[in-house]
């Protein structure tokens, strides 16, 4: 059986959101004592390429490693889909080798593409509209620090981008008040919103996107953003400043407008001065390197959810 594929989070219920977080808590303690050592044995994993990464690539490929499996990076230069493979063609190919396959693509219906075709579960590990992998280790930051998800508030400053999209699904599916200010013409997917609405009629959760940074970070348990540039859009850089300066940057006056112990989080990587001032991103209220590090422990618990049978998933015990 091929098992899910995972490109926007809308994937996943709130009980399996809520048992891969888990998952990722134990995988994190029991890290040094080898837990989950043999998830993978003898399997290979997949990882496509069409735009740079630091925290994707590197978490994907040491998860793998340490679920005893084979990561096999690629980037589409290196493929045959460079030259004009298509995608659906490579995925076919790639099927027959790997148990699994992660794809960070310039389109979303490039991974949607892949989907389609592979007779393996495909993750988007990053696509122009959704960023699902980041929302799950952004989600375990927050309840690590907050020791809770439901009703909790994040107010988002800044551009309505892939981050922002998969976030209104995140909070929708585990209960959380997200409120998103963008400047006008820079608004999160309709499509995004509409599905986190729609999960949010059964959770309690809140989702609103708007244009008012002030409204967003009013009483937040966390403030987050992301960089205004995303990888593709760097012609666009200076419109971009000046419709994101300076009423979008997120600043300490900014951050003392949500909660006192109010958390910053953003993915990573950041542009101090822009979307973030450094005293806050290098600050106390920061949380953004442990973040980073739960890209790890929550890449880990995905791939068990991915590949494992329900069964044998709701088995694992670390
Ligand atoms: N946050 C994130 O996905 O980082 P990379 O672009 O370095 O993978
Ligand atoms: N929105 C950013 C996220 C980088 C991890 C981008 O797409 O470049």
């Amino acid at each position: 059986m091929k098992g899910k594929d995972f490109l926007t989070l809308a994937e996943m219920t709130p009980p399996d959101l809520e048992s891969v977080l888990s998952l990722s808590a134990a995988l994190k303690k029991g890290r040094a004592a080898g837990a989950g050592s043999t998830v993978l044995k003898g399997k290979s994993v997949a990882m496509i390429f069409e735009k740079p990464s630091t925290r994707t690539r590197v978490s994907f490929q040491v998860a793998i490693s340490e679920l005893g499996g084979n990561p096999v990076s690629l980037s589409s230069s290196e493929l045959q889909l460079g030259r004009g493979e298509t995608i659906e063609d490579t995925g076919m190919v790639l099927s027959r080798y790997v148990r699994c396959m992660m794809a960070r693509v310039n389109s979303h219906a490039s991974v949607v593409k892949l989907a389609k075709a592979s007779s393996v579960p495909v993750i988007n590990g990053l696509s122009d509209l959704y960023h699902p992998v980041q929302i799950l280790a952004d989600l375990l930051t927050l309840s690590e620090r907050k020791g809770r998800l439901k009703g909790l508030r994040v107010g988002w400053v800044g551009d309505g981008d892939n981050v922002c999209n998969s976030w209104a699904i995140g909070a929708a599916l585990t209960g959380i008040h997200f409120v998103a200010a963008t400047p006008p013409g820079y608004e999160p997917s309709g499509e995004a919103i509409k599905d986190a609405k729609h999960i949010a009629t059964k959770t309690g959760a809140q989702i609103r996107a708007g244009t008012d940074p002030e409204e967003a970070v009013k009483g937040a348990d966390c403030v987050i953003t992301d960089t205004f540039v995303s990888m593709g859009l760097e012609a666009e850089r200076d419109r971009r400043a000046r419709a994101f300066l300076p009423r979008y940057q997120v600043s300490a006056p900014v951050m003392s407008a949500a909660k006192s112990d109010a958390i910053f989080m953003h993915c990573l990587p950041a542009h101090r001065g822009e979307e973030v001032t450094a005293d806050v991103i290098d600050g106390p209220s920061s949380a953004v390197f442990d973040e980073a590090e739960n890209r790890l422990h929550t890449t880990k618990a995905l791939l068990c959810f991915l590949t494992l049978a329900p069964r044998e998933f709701s088995k694992l015990r670390f």
